[in-house]
């Protein structure tokens, strides 16, 4: 049946970023599709919260801390998660930040606000594919890489952020080669989602019209719309895609 194929029972996942947002929203898709999930953020108490959900829904998780700016935090996570659940079977890179002191035109660009976003965003994400090598190879695994839009084509006034997501496409692509036949490796590309990250568009009605009028569905995404697009791609639904980008964007980038 292909809707077994989507069946993540047995499986762990770490969803990083998982405390709230897009995150939280596919550490309950997966949650609902079978997986143990291990929704990790910097912040201890929206982490419980996410798996407080999962439990109520009748799913399983597993509350977790990283930095993933910190090698050694990011070591210590997947030990842990090998040391409580056996490994990780789908590592979702989800976290990522774009700070006010990384937007602007170049000149306002902070070079502070440029490091940390390319650490957190890209950096981050290859530090946990990194640590999770031995665990995702071990029965073959699944890497889901949260890019955006501006992985694809250039957004003004976020240098930082798009040259972070255009890397974690090329990223998505090496691991695919590295890893393959073993693990399969995608990047997810969501176009404009409503969101803590994007309170600023949505609140301000001149941007908010302007996105809409470049988005043939007309609204910003709810977080829910991008976690199935995510278990598809972390699943054997996904069995033949590795080293893919797949837009969940309104159809903004068809333009
Ligand atoms: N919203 C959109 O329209 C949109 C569109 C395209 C792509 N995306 C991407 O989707 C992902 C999630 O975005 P979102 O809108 O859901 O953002 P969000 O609501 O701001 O959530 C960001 C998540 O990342 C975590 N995080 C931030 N820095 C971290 C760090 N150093 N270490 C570990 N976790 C960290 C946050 O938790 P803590 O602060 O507690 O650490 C939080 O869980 C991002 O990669 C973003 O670029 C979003």
């Amino acid at each position: 049946m292909v809707t077994d194929m989507f069946d993540l029972s047995g499986r762990v996942a770490v969803v990083t970023g998982g405390s709230r947002g897009i995150g939280r929203a596919i550490a309950l898709g997966l949650a609902d599709a079978g997986a143990t999930v291990v929704p990790t953020a910097r912040s201890a108490d929206d982490v419980q919260e996410t798996v407080d959900r999962i439990e109520d829904a009748g799913g399983e998780g597993l509350a977790e801390t990283v930095d993933v700016a910190d090698v050694e935090s990011v070591e210590s996570l997947f030990d842990r998660v090998g040391e409580e659940l056996g490994g990780a079977d789908v590592v979702v890179n989800n976290a990522g930040i774009n700070p006010g002191n990384a937007l602007g035109t170049p000149d306002r660009v902070d070079p502070e606000g440029f490091d940390t976003v390319m650490d957190v965003n890209l950096r981050g994400a290859f530090l946990c594919a990194r640590a999770a090598t031995e665990h995702l190879q071990k029965d073959g695994g699944s890497v889901v890489n949260v890019a955006s839009v501006g992985g694809l084509v250039g957004l003004p006034r976020q240098h930082p952020y798009v040259a972070s997501k255009h890397g974690l496409v090329g990223i998505t692509k090496s691991l695919a080669l590295d890893w393959a036949p073993d693990v399969r490796v995608n990047c997810l590309a969501p176009g404009y989602v409503a969101t803590d990250l994007t309170e600023d568009l949505t609140s301000d009605d001149d941007l908010r019209a302007a996105i809409l009028r470049q988005t043939p569905l007309d609204r910003f995404a709810d977080p829910e719309e991008i976690a199935g697009p995510a278990v598809f791609l972390a699943s054997d639904a996904a069995s033949y895609v590795t080293g893919s980008v797949l837009t969940a964007d309104g159809g903004w980038t068809a333009r």
